[in-house]
């Protein structure tokens, strides 16, 4: 395996994700581990590297922050990157300074030295004689002298030590970010220091992940009780799947059903979870005090609080009564939450980051409870946990749907929501996933449900005039979204099939009586959202 020290930076965990890409096993832990701990982590013989992650402090400035020297004597391969470079440099007896300007973004990078970690990776053969790599940078400080016994390995103008290397103790350091999607050689670059440098087996898979998480639950847990939020969403349905593997019936599940799910959501998620993986789920029927409180109310950003803060009521009664059931209540509150998630909440909160919080990571309650905090997901990526899923034997259309709002059909009926709107929604909107699913895509082989990122149907309280037979219907209309996107900032929309969008609307006027118009949405976002409201 390899030990991952981390020094802070933000994107320690991707450095992990890019070792779990290359099939192995690794560890992130926090870099003021002390020597003993170093030495003992490394006693079996299993570690067959480190590497030291970036930080957002300087090397002499706002941190003391060293690597544990330790890690320079167990005899295998290091590799430093940004911060984990200047530490490793002035612990060797380089040189770091301040830099004058800080040097963030994308840089092209001179590679020197045939050194084994870019040999094949950086062509060399150029007039010049140094290749050149794409990668990006974000630093203030600089080596600006070589350890002894390293030799320089890349720069450029404003950094002249952007890379060094001593090969015969395997030291090897960059002051970019291999990590980062921006460095195109990154993936390259780090499969040949994990792979190669240090030999470390290629053998590692989702599946393991299954009995690291399961035993890491159980020690943190022993024998206490656990709640968890099931939405039947991918990320808390995985958590609970995962949880209920290490630990059975000291989980419970609380499903708290406002109403405004999908078609026969509500029984798929109890048929799956008590049915399937006998796991405890209370089930809670709250769609009448839902609507109740959305009745008259037609704000799209009132109708979210609304939602939102229900759902934190009806879920902090319920796992009241679990907390308190004396010597045995539970003590911990489990979250799906997932790396991204994590970032998210550090940065800047955005309106629907505040609601996405509530609802999902029903944020603030752990202490409100009194509980601890259980996150079995919190260094993953989603597909990732999409990965997770299956290997837990979740099936894979429920862990590869397409997401879905916390405030559900809330924000997807527009204006007031009524029982009678959700009811035709639903509806609706389960003939066009049902029909996306069917319609396969010729050239990909694919089905129009996985070539797009989402869609659903959207009502509009609104009334048209139509004609069936020999009458005059007035009736209402829906429109039908589909969108293509890799991040949900920006997003197409999907270029449906005609055929299927035939299909879709005949079906729909046929079936879904009160509704006698379908129209497609073809607004891209920006400046339009995904969702309507
Ligand atoms: P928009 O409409 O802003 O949506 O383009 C981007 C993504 O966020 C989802 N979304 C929400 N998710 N609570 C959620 O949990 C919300 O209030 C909410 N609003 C939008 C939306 O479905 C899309 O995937």
């Amino acid at each position: 395996k390899v030990l991952i020290l981390d020094f802070g930076s933000q994107v320690t965990q991707l450095i992990a994700r890019r070792v779990r890409d290359a099939h192995v096993l690794s560890e992130v832990h926090p870099c003021d581990v002390t020597d003993d701990w170093v030495r003992a982590y490394a006693a079996d013989g299993h570690l067959k590297g480190v590497i030291l992650s970036g930080s957002h402090a300087s090397v002499y400035e706002e941190t003391t922050d060293r690597c544990p020297q330790a890690v320079f004597d167990l005899g295998v391969p290091v590799l430093g990157i940004c911060y984990g470079m200047q530490t490793m440099a002035q612990q060797l007896g380089g040189k770091v300074e301040g830099g004058q300007t800080r040097e963030f973004g994308a840089a092209a990078v001179r590679a020197h030295g045939h050194t084994a970690l870019l040999k094949d990776i950086v062509d060399f053969t150029t007039p010049e004689g140094h290749g050149m790599l794409n990668v990006w940078m974000s630093h203030g400080d600089k080596v600006t002298e070589l350890p002894p016994g390293f030799k320089l390995m890349a720069s450029t103008d404003s950094c002249p030590i952007a890379g060094m290397a001593d090969e015969d103790r395997r030291y090897y350091a960059l002051q970019f970010h291999p990590e980062v999607t921006h460095t195109v050689q990154g993936q390259a670059i780090l499969d040949r220091f994990v792979l190669d440098i240090c030999a470390a087996r290629p053998d590692w898979v989702m599946h393991d992940h299954v009995a690291e998480a399961v035993a890491k639950i159980r020690e943190q847990v022993g024998d206490e009780e656990v709640i968890l939020g099931l939405s039947g969403g991918v990320d808390s349905s995985v958590a609970a799947a995962l949880i209920h593997r290490a630990i059975g019936d000291q989980l419970t599940c609380v499903f708290v059903d406002h109403g405004l799910l999908r078609l026969n959501e509500g029984d798929l998620v109890m048929e799956m979870f008590v049915g399937k993986l006998h796991a405890k789920v209370i089930r809670v029927d709250a769609s009448d005090l839902f609507l109740g409180k959305l009745a008259g109310v037609s704000d799209p950003e009132a109708k979210r609080k609304i939602i939102g803060g229900e759902f934190v009521t009806v879920f902090k009664q319920e796992a009241a009564k679990l907390t308190s059931a004396g010597a045995k209540g539970a003590k911990w509150l489990a979250q799906g939450t997932i790396y991204p998630d994590v970032i998210e909440s550090g940065g800047a909160k955005s309106k629907k980051a505040v609601t996405i919080k509530s609802h999902h990571n029903v944020g603030g309650l752990p202490e409100q409870l009194g509980l601890k905090l259980l996150e079995p997901l919190r260094d993953l990526f989603k597909d990732e946990v999409r990965e997770l899923g299956v290997a837990l034997g979740l099936p894979h259309a429920m862990v590869y749907r397409h997401p879905f709002p916390g405030p559900g059909l809330g924000v997807r009926i527009l204006g007031e929501v009524k029982k009678e709107y959700a009811e035709l929604l639903r509806r609706a909107d389960d003939i066009f996933i049902q029909e996306l699913r069917n319609f396969t895509d010729q050239s990909t082989g694919k089905s129009w449900y996985d070539l797009t990122s989402q869609a659903f149907t959207v009502f509009l309280p609104v009334k048209s005039v139509g004609v069936m037979g020999d009458g005059r219907t007035y009736e209402y209309v829906v429109a039908l979204r589909a969108v293509q996107t890799s991040d949900f900032m920006t997003a197409d929309w999907a270029e449906l099939p005609y055929a299927l969008l035939k299909k879709v609307s005949g079906r729909i006027i046929n079936e879904v009586r009160g509704i006698n118009r379908v129209t497609y949405d073809v607004s891209s976002k920006p400046p339009a959202t995904i969702e309507w409201e």
